[in-house]
């Protein structure tokens, strides 16, 4: 683990100077942080910085990724370089909102609870399948490729399409140059690969969320976490702020989901909303979940506030993934 290092004593370019100030807060306290809140946004989270606690957590700052720019040259990483000089060659740049933390809830007197993961794709670990190293000469399933770099989302994701392109053939002698930058989603077997054409629909694959008797949804990153309570309550102080009337149904977004002492407790929660009970029935899946959430459910601001109302920086800040102490330890 990096040690932490006095901000003053960071070696800064004087140009890059207002944007390291910037990181380091963003950086230091939100590390971990940044990993499950991508919630609803994005299909495919991205926990670019999972592995990298620099273990100082002074502010309640969280960040939301926003999004992740591939880059072939850049003159920042997000997996690099710590503001100290200019990289080259290729990086990701993860750009972030910076938000005050949510809302820490007591869920009280629960029953019925479940548990369901639905899998993302973890596009930092994912195997990429490299068509110029030949790589896709078998691949089978559905792909999502970006210039010549196929990722696997058979698992993950259900699509729906009606047309492809004419196959091409990345078996074969030739099909490292026949496939060299194929880009876009891709329907394969064996190696014969078919663009698929739009409109498709690609869902979680992620059905059988069993809702039936649940009044409490929440969301946290790639998990539901459901439940029967009788009411909410905020963590410091107390207060009451919701009490189940049996006609409705409360979705939430959190950071984390645990048991605590006196009942369950979400943490850093955000996007409280309400639905109707009747809109949801027994079971149901991933993506109708989200579109009840986003579209039918009616925002509460107090028993969550929304996450606009935290955000301090939209989409401005860049994110890095290296401590500052580790970076230094080079120089
Ligand atoms: C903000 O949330 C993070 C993650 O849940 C937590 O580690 C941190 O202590 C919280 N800060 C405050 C001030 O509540
Ligand atoms: C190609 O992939 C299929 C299934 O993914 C596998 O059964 C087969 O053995 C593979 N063939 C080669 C030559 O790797
Ligand atoms: C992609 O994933 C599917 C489902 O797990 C699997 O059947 C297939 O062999 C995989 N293809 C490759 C090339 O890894
Ligand atoms: C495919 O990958 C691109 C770029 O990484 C991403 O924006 C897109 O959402 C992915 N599409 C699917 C269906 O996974
Ligand atoms: C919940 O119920 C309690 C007791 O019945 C009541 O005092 C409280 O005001 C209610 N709170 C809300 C938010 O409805
Ligand atoms: C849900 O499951 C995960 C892992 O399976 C666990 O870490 C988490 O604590 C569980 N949450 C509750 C409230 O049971
Ligand atoms: C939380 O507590 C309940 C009841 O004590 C138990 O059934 C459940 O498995 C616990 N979950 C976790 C993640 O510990
Ligand atoms: C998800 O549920 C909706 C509504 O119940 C349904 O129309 C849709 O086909 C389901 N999708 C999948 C992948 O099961
Ligand atoms: C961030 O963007 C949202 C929507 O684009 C806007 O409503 C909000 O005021 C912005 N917040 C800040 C702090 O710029």
């Amino acid at each position: 683990m990096p040690k932490p290092t006095p901000v003053e004593d960071l070696i800064i370019p004087p140009q890059d100077q207002k944007i390291c100030g910037t990181i380091c807060v963003c950086q230091m306290t939100a590390v971990l942080s940044c990993v499950a809140i991508v919630y609803l946004t994005v299909a495919i989270y991205m926990p670019y910085t999972r592995a990298i606690a620099s273990g100082i957590d002074p502010t309640p700052i969280m960040c939301t990724t926003t999004r992740a720019v591939n880059k072939d040259n850049c003159d920042w990483g997000s997996c690099g370089e710590w503001c100290l000089s200019k990289t080259s060659g290729a990086c990701i740049q993860i750009y972030v909102n910076v938000r005050k933390n949510g809302t820490s809830l007591l869920l009280a007197e629960c029953g019925s609870a479940a548990n369901k993961t639905c899998y993302g794709i973890d596009q930092e670990n994912a195997k990429k399948y490299h068509c110029i190293r030949d790589e896709c000469r078998n691949l089978t399933g559905t792909f999502n490729c970006t210039e010549g770099k196929c990722i696997n989302i058979t698992d993950a994701f259900e699509c729906a399409f009606r047309d492809t392109d004419p196959p091409l053939k990345c078996s074969g002698r030739r099909g490292k140059i026949t496939c060299i930058d194929v880009h876009g989603l891709f329907s394969c077997s064996r190696g014969t690969c078919r663009k698929i054409k739009t409109p498709y629909n690609c869902d979680r694959r992620c059905v059988d969320i069993p809702t039936r008797h649940k009044n409490v949804i929440v969301l946290s990153g790639d998990r539901v976490f459901l439940a029967r309570c009788s009411k909410l309550a905020q963590e410091d102080g107390g207060n009451v702020v919701w009490n189940d009337s049996g006609e409705e149904v409360l979705m939430l977004s959190c950071h984390a989901v645990h048991n605590g002492t006196s009942g369950v407790v979400a943490v850093d929660c955000i996007n409280a909303a309400l639905l109707p009970r009747t809109d949801i029935s027994d079971l149901t899946n991933f993506t109708y979940l989200q579109y009840l959430y986003t579209v039918k459910a009616v925002p509460n601001r107090i028993i969550a506030p929304s996450e606009v109302e935290l955000t301090m920086a939209n989409d401005s800040v860049p994110l890095l993934c290296e401590g500052p102490g580790s970076s230094l330890r080079d120089d």
